[in-house]
């Protein structure tokens, strides 16, 4: 591929990632170098001009809405909670999840005049969610472990991330509504979209031909 730009894409690490080199495998990307990474942070494929680079989710959006990367593999519960400038090019279909309010048995979130306490690593998705539903609460932010603050008495209920439900049933709480479905996006740079246009559409065919591939395979 002479004289095409390099296109960088930042990736979240941890489970998003393993998901999105799953991805490229099946898109014909060579892995090895990700896969063998150890605490190596960026990696360039020679082969399709791409460097990768590995970054936590709210940090991709910044390097995007920078332009420092060009792209970016990230959950839409990040980009939920985040206020940046980009296109949401693609949805992978991956680490599909979904936004939940949970809480003990019985805990009632519109009946009563209490101004509830919401605990969440997500103040600004928790804030639209009850703001659309009319309701007044207190956001208290945590950091993970988020099932803890209404066993603790810190909070009526929680919004998180439920994806399998095994963290709140084994914590004794119950999904009191559910507010999205998430899953992974790919999002480009503005800027980059005009200037290197022909690279990143051909990195999105080769990405939507390898999701065709990966649903070929599930379907046997
Ligand atoms: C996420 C989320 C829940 C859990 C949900 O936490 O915040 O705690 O996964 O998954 P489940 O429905 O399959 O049980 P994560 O593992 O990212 O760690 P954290 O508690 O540090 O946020």
């Amino acid at each position: 591929m002479k004289n095409r730009n390099t296109v960088r894409i930042a990736i979240t690490k941890g489970r998003v990632e393993k998901n999105a080199v799953k991805l490229f495998q099946a898109s014909g990307i060579d892995c090895e170098e990700l896969l063998n990474k150890g605490r190596k942070l960026i990696f360039h494929d020679s082969v399709n001009n791409i460097d990768f680079v590995l970054a936590k989710g709210p940090d991709v959006l910044t390097y995007v809405d920078h332009g420092v990367v060009d792209m970016g593999i990230v959950g839409k519960d990040v980009i939920l909670e985040q206020n940046k400038n980009y296109y949401e090019v693609l949805d992978l279909k991956t680490g599909r999840c979904k936004f939940s309010v949970a809480g003990l048995p019985d805990t009632n979130l519109y009946e009563g005049y209490k101004r509830l306490k919401i605990a969440t690593k997500y103040p600004n998705v928790a804030r639209n969610h009850f703001r659309s539903k009319g309701k007044d609460v207190e956001i208290i932010k945590i950091e993970g472990s988020v099932e803890l603050a209404p066993i603790l008495g810190l909070s009526d209920a929680i919004l998180d991330i439920v994806e399998t439900g095994n963290t709140l049933k084994a914590n004794g709480l119950v999904i009191l509504e559910d507010v999205c479905d998430i899953s992974t996006r790919l999002v480009v740079n503005i800027t980059s979209m005009k200037l290197k246009k022909e690279e990143i559409l051909s990195i999105v065919t080769m990405l939507q031909n390898g999701m065709a591939e990966m649903e070929k395979q599930i379907a046997g």
